[in-house]
């Protein structure tokens, strides 16, 4: 069965066909990146207008280079959040007079979930049960996941995303948004070891909760300076700048790894999951790699596009839901700003 997915939960206007949950046909992403640069971060009303613009071609576009029309698509599914609410409600509302019109069910979805899904589309070989962990720009959250749809949260942030302190972080070097990806270029110029931020939560606690407020707070005064000993960042050298990115990185990605190893052994899972924009990240991979290898357990990611927002991952968990439970498709559903996946 093909699937149509449509994601509009933040600053990419996405949709994709997928025949059975997995093969993709098309990935169709019309990101915002432009649009909101200037401003160093998403503003959504104009994500919205965006949105409202595009949405109706990303779809004509998906279908197109899926080679499929619309008469070929026997479902329909959509984020119906976490996100931005005004952003959310395009995909919704166009999700919904598309699938009304065309007598199609529609699968409403959370998107966190569908980053999770996006791993398990990977790699549908994953041994369960598996730890999860999603790490993005919204997100960072770690839970035992033993089925698509049946999860076990075990701890999350308590205060930033993983992915929005690598925004802040590049955005005080000076460096472009959306800056995961530029301060992970930066970071292999730099020394890893050159200044001791702070890991987060303290490893002794048991907790599996995350926090980098803490850290993005080390690096703004180790970049800025504080009190009398003000300085202006844009005085650092190129090495100095590389330093902090490559200690920042290893910094905020270090308590990811430690948490998801120890949350492995105390669980006993088969493998571990990750998924989310962080998830791109190769040194958050060999990191993984690194510390799995003594446990021989395998570490699972997404392939490349499928890390980022997408909505391959939608059409592959609406078709997943839907075929687990038929009763997954309705009509009768809102966009919701706010929306928890572990049930
Ligand atoms: O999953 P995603 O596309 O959107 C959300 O659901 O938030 O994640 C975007 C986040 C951004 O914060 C971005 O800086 C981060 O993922 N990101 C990365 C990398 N690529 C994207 N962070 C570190 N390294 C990367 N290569
Ligand atoms: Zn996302």
């Amino acid at each position: 069965m093909l699937c149509l997915g449509i994601e509009t939960s933040c600053d990419e206007t996405a949709a994709a066909v997928v025949r059975d949950g997995r093969e993709i046909l098309s990935n169709i992403i019309a990101t915002q990146l432009d649009l909101h640069a200037e401003y160093g971060g998403v503003v959504p009303e104009l994500a919205c207008r965006r949105h409202a613009q595009l949405i109706d071609r990303i779809v004509e576009k998906a279908l197109k280079e899926g080679g499929v029309s619309l008469k070929d698509v026997g479902l329909v599914s959509v984020v119906q959040g976490p996100g931005l609410i005004g952003a959310l409600l395009i995909g919704v509302n166009f999700a919904k007079g598309l699938a009304w019109s065309r007598g199609l069910p529609l699968v409403p979805t959370n998107h966190v979930e569908a980053h999770v899904y996006s791993c398990f589309m990977s790699n549908p070989q994953m041994e369960l049960p598996a730890i999860g962990l999603v790490a993005s720009g919204g997100h960072t959250s770690l839970f035992i996941m033993e089925n698509v749809g049946r999860y076990r949260k075990l701890g999350e942030t308590t205060d930033d995303a993983v992915g929005e302190s690598f925004d802040k972080v590049a955005s005080l070097l000076g460096l472009p948004y959306m800056g995961g990806p530029h301060v992970e270029k930066l970071a292999l110029k730099g020394d890893a070891n050159a200044i001791p931020f702070p890991r987060g939560l303290s490893k002794k606690k048991k907790s599996y909760d995350f926090s980098y407020s803490g850290l993005k707070t080390a690096v703004l005064y180790h970049v800025k300076g504080y009190g009398n000993k003000k300085r202006d960042p844009d005085k650092l050298s190129d090495q100095e700048k590389a330093d902090v990115a490559a200690s920042f990185q290893e910094a905020a990605l270090e308590v990811l790894v430690q948490k998801s190893l120890r949350a492995a052994e105390q669980f006993r899972a088969k493998s571990i999951a990750v998924g989310g924009g962080v998830s791109a990240n190769q040194r958050l991979r060999t990191l993984f790699a690194e510390g799995a290898r003594n446990l021989a357990l395998p570490v699972y990611f997404p392939e490349r596009r499928l890390c980022t927002d997408n909505a391959a991952m939608v059409a592959g968990l609406g078709h997943w839901l839907y075929a687990q439970d038929p009763g997954s498709a309705t009509y009768d559903f809102d966009a919701r700003a706010s929306m928890d996946f572990l049930r």
